[in-house]
C-alpha cells in the first residue's frame, strides 16, 4: 500500500478529535487510499505551472512559521517523482525559513491553482542546495531576482483538497488571454462604428447642400 499523507499526520491527538467528532471510522478505513508518496504525471503538471507556494517550516520554539515563495511560472520543478526544487530568491535577509531549516528540515506546502479551484498539500523533508549543478537546474533566466540558494524537496506525501471555499481568483496574464477576444470584437465594432458615423455624415452634408 502507498504511503499516505494521513499516515504522517494522524497522530494520537488528531485521531482523538476525529473520534470525538465521529469520523474516525471514515479516515481508518477510506482515508487510507487517498493519497500517495510518489508524483504521477498530474501532479508533476500542476507543479511545473505553479507561480506561488506557501511554505511551513518548524521553528525550535514549536511556532509553524508560514512564508510565501513565488517566481515566474515553472520556477518549481519536479526532478524525479519524489523530488522537485527551486530557487530561492533573496529576499528581506530575516532568513527564517533557511534558519529553521537547518535544524529541523520537515516542511508542509501548499499549491494554490486559484482559476481551477485546486489545491495541493505536501510533506517534504528540505535539502539546502548551493551545489553548481542544482543552481543552474533551478535558474530563472531572465527574472530579476537574485538566487541564493536551491530548496530541494524531498517528497514524503502529497494529498489533494476539495474546491470547496476556493474562490477563483486571475492573474493579470489570465485575464488579458481571457479579454483579448473582447478587445479584438470592440476594436472591429469601433470601425463599423467610425464607418457609419462618416456615411451619417456624409449623407446629412450631402442633404443640407441639396
Ligand atoms: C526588499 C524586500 C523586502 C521584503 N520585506 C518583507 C516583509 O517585510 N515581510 C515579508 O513577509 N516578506 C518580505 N519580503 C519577501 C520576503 O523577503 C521573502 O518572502 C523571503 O524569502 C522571506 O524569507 P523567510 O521569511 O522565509 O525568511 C521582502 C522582500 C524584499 C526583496
Amino acid at each position: 500500500m502507498a504511503y499516505t499523507f494521513l499516515d504522517l499526520v494522524s497522530t494520537p491527538s488528531v485521531k482523538a478529535a476525529q473520534e470525538a467528532n465521529g469520523s474516525r471510522d471514515y479516515f481508518e478505513v477510506a482515508g487510507k487510499d487517498r493519497s500517495f508518496d510518489r508524483f504521477t504525471p498530474s501532479e508533476a503538471a500542476f507543479i511545473a505551472a505553479r507561480d506561488s507556494f506557501y511554505m511551513a517550516t518548524v521553528s525550535e520554539n514549536g511556532w509553524p512559521y508560514v512564508q510565501h515563495r513565488g517566481g515566474p511560472a515553472g520556477f518549481l520543478q519536479v526532478l524525479d517523482p519524489t523530488t522537485f526544487a527551486c530557487a530561492d530568491f533573496r529576499g528581506n535577509r530575516q532568513y527564517i525559513s533557511v534558519g529553521n531549516l537547518g535544524a529541523n528540515d520537515r516542511v508542509s506546502l501548499i499549491l494554490m491553482d486559484y482559476p481551477n479551484r485546486s489545491r495541493l498539500k505536501i510533506f517534504a523533508h528540505a535539502e539546502i542546495s548551493t551545489d553548481p549543478a542544482i543552481l543552474a537546474k533551478v535558474a530563472v533566466p531572465g527574472y530579476r531576482a537574485k538566487v541564493e540558494r536551491a530548496l530541494v524537496f524531498h517528497l514524503e506525501a502529497f494529498d489533494w483538497n476539495c474546491p470547496q471555499h476556493i474562490t477563483p481568483r486571475f492573474t493579470m496574464a489570465d485575464i488579458e488571454e481571457g479579454i483579448a477576444a473582447l478587445h479584438q470584437r470592440i476594436a472591429v465594432l469601433e470601425t463599423e462604428n467610425a464607418a457609419l458615423k462618416a456615411n451619417t455624415l456624409s449623407a446629412s452634408a450631402h442633404s443640407q447642400g441639396e
